[in-house]
């Protein structure tokens, strides 16, 4: 029943969400000998790209941070210009030394019903100096329509991303079929809206709880 109530709840999205032909690409080559210690912090979004061309929000960044039950990351933004908002996922760490950059977000909505409770996506480091950038990328498979969706952050230490480090940083993309003059470049001029809201948030940039 539930699955039903579900279907049809998301099958007209389902059209829009998906719709690069095929599943994920596979044998991407993500960054070699990834240091996590090395990631922490604080990340900006400085561009983005989104397969169904939609821009939800603005002012993003990421920041890693450790708690007694593990890593999480935060991803935050600002909503319509108007709200602060946030979401933690908890970073699902790959016990093989040589897949360290395959990195998975695992989000806990504790009142959703129980299918929806826990969701675990790709969080994929395809590339990274520590220092100044980093492009990550997940993508999410529907088998019902035969399509994929994919998200790449291109994140900056400093709110702005130099030349060179963005030249880096999209090198890896064509990987993955993301053409780099389609990468949005995020506004950041209006960065402090009206209301902050404390709560963690559903996240944007992963927008199917299910597999579908
Ligand atoms: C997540 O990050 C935002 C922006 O930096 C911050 O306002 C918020 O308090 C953070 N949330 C937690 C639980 O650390
Ligand atoms: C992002 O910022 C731009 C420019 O300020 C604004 O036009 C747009 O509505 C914002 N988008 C969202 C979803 O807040």
């Amino acid at each position: 029943m539930f699955k039903i109530i579900l279907l049809v709840f998301s099958f007209n999205p389902v059209f829009g969400y998906f719709t690069i032909p095929g599943r994920c690409p596979d044998n991407v080559d993500l960054q070699e000998h990834f240091r996590l210690a090395d990631f922490y912090g604080k990340w900006y979004q400085a561009y983005h790209y989104s397969s169904d061309g939609q821009q939800l929000n603005n002012c993003s960044t990421i920041e890693l941070m450790t708690r007694p039950s593990g890593i999480y990351v935060n991803q935050s933004r600002v909503d319509l210009g108007l709200f602060h908002r946030f979401n933690i996922g908890k970073l699902d760490i790959p016990s093989k030394i040589e897949d360290a950059s395959k990195l998975d977000l695992i989000f806990v909505f504790k009142n959703a019903p129980r299918r929806l409770k826990t969701r675990k996506y790709p969080f994929r480091i395809m590339a990274t100096n520590y220092n100044y950038y980093a492009t990550v990328y997940t993508c999410q498979y529907s088998q019902l329509i035969d399509k994929h969706a994919i998200y790449v952050w291109i994140l900056s230490r400093n709110p702005t991303l130099n030349a060179v480090s963005k030249e880096l940083a999209i090198k890896p993309l064509q990987q993955i079929g993301v053409d780099t003059a389609t990468l949005v470049k995020d506004d950041r001029s209006q960065c402090t809206p009206k209301y902050y809201e404390d709560v963690h948030v559903e996240p944007t940039t992963f927008r199917f709880p299910v597999p579908i």
